[in-house]
């Protein structure tokens, strides 16, 4: 533990509500990119694998992490998928050369196959469709072929290849940043508006307890943005319940406190895209209130170079495989604390990805899985940020960063779940040097005491997990108590914190 310490406050207060956290926000991504299917979660010939050839071990870190929706299958492989490949007869199906990460997809795995992998690891599906190179047609069809029970060409023809029951798949995800110039068929503002808009109708027609979501920008840093927000949501408001949210960030420069401090980027994102929804709705005299799904998230940067070097055109290369080290952790936790703070708007996140692709879980093909550090403050999110998001009023020393300014050292978020009568504090110190002192006000929980003070914390910044060693993992060793109303704690340099309280 450090030896110098700064004081903050925190205060918290069931009053102070700010929405019920919807679970979605602890959802994640599988794309059909690197070894996130082949090699990640299926390999037939691995010793753990099922009848269809899903790895056990993987499904079980899966279901650890209680990952309450998937977004599949893409990401940019979905801008030019057909569908249609991936479904009837494994044998039957087409090998096709797949652009968006130049490799070769088998098509061993698609649609059936991912949503009864899903269902085994208990999560939904949030299904994107092509809007890249497909549109209207392929998307209404293949929501047929899902989510139509059957008596119809594509219901009957999923009837035929084995699967009775339709899947009934509630999220859509109306393609996928289509602003980005990498992306197959990129769009201006206009045309995805409106193809997303004739899409949106034709998609409510087939099913209308759908839920959609329109693409929005593929990061704070897209030139375009917010203006694509503004003219795409113009034309989908009226028939889609949700905006994309996409950001990475990444420590290239080596600066950890600037690093750290990104969390202010994406308040500042989350904030604009809030304000931009208003406007339409404003614009549009509308009641309704446009939702956001953050649906893709992460740290990403690490494996940059070593994908420069893969050869195109094989299966499951190794794409992506960022290893994660200890303040990445951290930042992820940030991301959480984020979400949680804005669960009145935010109520779908994906963190992607899944499995050895930008991913909290690891594999070798053929041997072991493991848990990445950036595992951890998700499993903690997951596990314990359920119930009710409160605000809670953090007074806390400041410093500047490269980019930002004012940047607290404390970063929280709170979770009330009334039910359990639990209180949940998530605290990130990100003071590099000092502890923090923190005293948080809980007088309005009679009789809350701390039941476990989880602590992630390491001396070294760049520690990573391996399969033979995991060296950031957390302890329950915190020191928070709770006497006459009152938290008091020291919270290490650099640490995650959750701090449970129970009514005793
Ligand atoms: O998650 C990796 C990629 O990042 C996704 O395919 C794409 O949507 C984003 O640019």
């Amino acid at each position: 533990m450090s030896s110098t310490a700064q004081k903050a406050r925190i205060v918290i207060d069931k009053a102070f509500k700010i929405a019920e956290v919807d679970k979605r926000i602890y959802g994640s991504f599988i794309e059909h990119l690197g070894r996130a299917v082949y090699g990640g979660i299926y390999e037939p010939s691995h010793a753990t694998a099922d009848s269809l050839g899903f790895r056990g071990d993987v499904k079980e870190l899966v279901r650890q992490l209680g990952v309450p929706i998937i977004r599949y299958p893409g990401g940019n492989f979905v801008s030019g998928y057909d569908w249609e490949d991936g479904v009837g007869p494994v044998e039957l199906r087409p090998k096709r050369l797949e652009l968006a990460w130049r490799t070769v997809e088998p098509n061993e795995v698609g649609t059936n196959e991912f949503m009864r992998w899903a269902k085994e690891v208990g999560s939904e599906v949030m299904m994107a469709v092509n809007l890249g190179t497909r549109g209207v047609d392929a998307a209404r069809n293949l929501l047929e072929y899902c989510n139509h029970p059957s008596g119809s060409y594509y219901s009957d023809l999923r009837r035929s290849h084995g699967y009775e029951a339709p899947h009934k798949v509630k999220t859509w995800c109306l393609g996928n940043e289509m602003d980005g110039p990498w992306q197959i068929g990129q769009k201006t503002p206009v045309e995805y508006g409106r193809l997303a808009y004739e899409t949106a109708k034709a998609m409510r027609l087939v099913d209308p307890d759908i839920e959609l979501v329109s693409c929005g920008s593929s990061s704070t840093g897209m030139p375009t943005f917010p203006e694509w927000e503004a003219v795409t949501l113009d034309h989908t408001y009226d028939v889609v319940d949700f905006v994309s949210l996409h950001q990475y960030y990444g420590n290239r420069d080596n600066d950890s406190a600037n690093f750290l401090a990104r969390t202010m980027d994406l308040e500042h994102f989350i904030h604009t895209v809030i304000s931009t929804c208003d406007y339409i709705k404003a614009k549009k005299r509308s009641k309704k209130t446009m939702y956001l799904s953050f649906d893709e998230w992460n740290v990403w940067y690490h494996s940059n170079q070593a994908d420069a070097k893969i050869e195109p055109w094989s299966v499951g290369p190794p794409q992506l495989e960022d290893v994660y080290n200890f303040e990445d952790a951290l930042l992820v936790g940030g991301f959480l604390i984020s979400f949680l703070r804005h669960a009145d708007r935010v109520k779908m996140a994906c963190l992607a990805q899944l499995v050895n692709v930008i991913a909290p879980i690891m594999t070798e093909n053929g041997g072991r899985a493991w848990k990445q550090t950036i595992f951890y403050p998700y499993l903690h999110a997951s596990m314990y940020g359920r119930g009710t998001s409160l605000q809670p009023i953090v007074d806390s020393p400041k410093y500047d960063a490269q980019d930002y300014t004012d940047v607290p050292y404390l970063e929280s978020a709170v979770v009330y779940n009334e039910e359990d009568e639990e209180l949940t504090v998530f605290a990130l110190n990100r003071h590099l040097q000092d502890a923090l002192d923190v005293e948080c006000d809980v007088r309005g929980f009679e009789g809350y005491r701390v039941v476990e003070h989880i602590v992630l914390e390491h001396d070294d910044l760049k520690a990573v997990n391996t399969a033979a060693e995991e060296n950031v993992k957390p302890h329950s060793r915190g020191n928070a108590e709770c006497k006459d109303g009152f938290v008091h704690t020291r919270l290490a340099k650099a640490s995650w914190n959750v701090i449970r309280l129970k009514r005793a």
